[in-house]
């Protein structure tokens, strides 16, 4: 057997749940293989099995404390289509509109909270100071922005769903409750600010970007197809449409697809070193069917966003590359992009003479024993599938959750990252925070397999072939 080494980052933090990385070096000291490790389980599809199925949405909310309303609304999909109902043009509206907000303020977390220190305060910035308290010190602006965009974002969430955290307002045919007027006029009264501040934080990545051409280069950049959810004019949406892969050219692989057939073209492998599976392009297998999900994919996906500030910074975007945007460093500015469409469409839909409308749910018996429901989530396509018995309990689910997706380019950014900053035995801090911020370009949703709070000691190992410790460097 080959002599190899081991480096060891365990556990990574700025990202939501358990998780290791390890660095598999080769005995010439060159990096042979990269490996992002989830180590905890929940198990919720077996756990849901003999519920009812009406249960599922607010059951299923309980999954993430992140993107609860993502879950929330591809399960009650999912029930939707048990009922099989088409649910009230308020309904749906209000459906829209809920995502949008929770875009909004789980993208803000991500830039902001857990991302804007390392663009702020750079890749070598003592980890003592790389965090939100240390850009507020920086740039006491940019950190009330994000701050300030994720309560417009909870806000909405809290005024339509009730409460903040697992709100289950959203319901099998439609929502539980009518928009009232003085909800709507406040959401309203809160849009130029949460606009201003998108608009104003664009501009300020577009600034630091320049700063970060290596890491541009070298983190996460590689030839991939990406999966996204389009409308049928090829516009952004959150909420429903068909699914369409494109491939590093931008080119259109496979269009049209109904995302209730996600088992015609997403294979998912099981790795034994983790417990979160791996998703690929089912028609082209594991090795050449690696896919992106999220704000880079769906931008790269669709031909236009379908609001003007979006569409315009669309526009600009585009020109990073002649193909997709390869770069997984901007899943950061594609995360501002979606931030400007979801408060530009949210003031739309909130003007829409029908949202007052007091019917929003319909009511029926199941109709169905199998049904699908998918939605856009933050962090990319969201699949919920259930079937049920006759008596509406639930005998079968399957998840597939966007960070599974984002599984296999992960583990290419980690190995990519490696590979340019990992020397020999030498472990730095600056190699450390790129591994981290690679991951956390893609925001994992770790929770959503795995639950989690708190701040994380980190730790990494070098390890020789024996398992013996080199070299080992240790944040608290
Ligand atoms: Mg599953
Ligand atoms: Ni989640």
């Amino acid at each position: 057997m080959a002599e190899r080494r081991t480096i060891v980052i365990d556990p990574v933090t700025r990202i939501e749940g358990h998780s290791k990385i390890t660095i598999h070096l080769d005995a010439q000291g060159r990096v042979e293989d990269a490996r992002f490790h989830v180590t905890q389980f929940r198990g919720f599809e077996k756990f849901c099995e003999g519920r009812p199925f009406a249960e599922m949405p607010s059951l299923m909310a309980r999954i993430c404390g992140i993107c609860p309303v993502s879950h929330l609304i591809a399960s009650a999909k999912a029930c939707d289509s048990l009922l099989a109902v088409t649910i009230p043009p308020a309904a749906d509206r209000l459906r829209r509109i809920f995502g949008m907000a929770q875009v909004v303020q789980s993208h803000a977390l991500s830039l902001f909270y857990l991302s804007s220190p390392d663009l702020l305060l750079g890749m070598d910035a003592d980890p003592r100071t790389s965090n939100l308290f240390g850009v507020l010190e920086r740039e006491p602006q940019l950190a009330r922005d994000g701050i300030a965009l994720r309560k417009f974002g909870q806000q909405i969430i809290e005024r339509l769903g009730g409460k903040r955290i697992h709100p289950a307002w959203v319901v099998p045919g439609g929502v539980s409750d009518p928009l009232t007027p003085q909800d709507r006029d406040s959401i309203l009264q809160s849009t130029p600010e949460a606009l201003a501040i998108a608009v104003r934080s664009l501009a300020w990545l577009k600034r630091t970007r320049e700063g970060f051409r290596d890491e541009i280069a070298s983190m996460g950049s590689f030839p991939s197809l990406f999966m996204g959810t389009i409308k049928e004019d090829g516009g952004l949406t959150f909420y429903d449409g068909k699914i369409r892969f494109v491939d590093a050219e931008r080119q259109v692989v496979s269009d049209g697809l109904d995302p209730k057939r996600y088992f015609d073209f997403l294979g998912e492998q099981v790795e034994s070193w983790s417990y979160l599976k791996s998703a690929y392009y089912k028609p082209r297998g594991i090795a050449d069917g690696i896919y992106r999900v999220g704000p880079l994919a769906r931008l790269n996906v669709s031909e236009r966003c379908g609001t003007p500030r979006a569409d315009q910074e669309l526009a600009e975007f585009r020109e990073f590359e002649r193909t997709a945007v390869l770069g997984s460093f901007h899943y950061h500015q594609a995360r501002l992009i979606e931030i400007l469409y979801c408060v530009e469409r949210l003031e739309q839909l909130l003007t829409h003479p029908d949202i007052l409308d007091r019917h929003v749910r319909a009511l029926a018996r199941p109709n169905a024993l199998e049904g699908v429901g998918a939605a856009e989530a933050p962090r990319g396509t969201l699949f919920h599938h259930y079937k049920i018995d006759e008596q509406g309990l639930i005998r079968y689910s399957n998840l597939i959750i966007a960070t599974g997706q984002n599984n296999l380019a992960m583990n290419r950014s980690v190995r990519q990252v490696a590979e340019r900053y990992v020397r020999g035995n030498r472990l730095t801090h600056g190699m450390l925070n790129r591994v981290e911020a690679v991951i956390r370009a893609y925001d994992p949703c770790l929770s959503c397999s795995t639950h989690a709070a708190g701040q994380m000691a980190l730790k990494i190992q070098l390890l020789g072939p024996e398992g013996d410790v080199l070299d080992e460097i240790a944040r608290s």
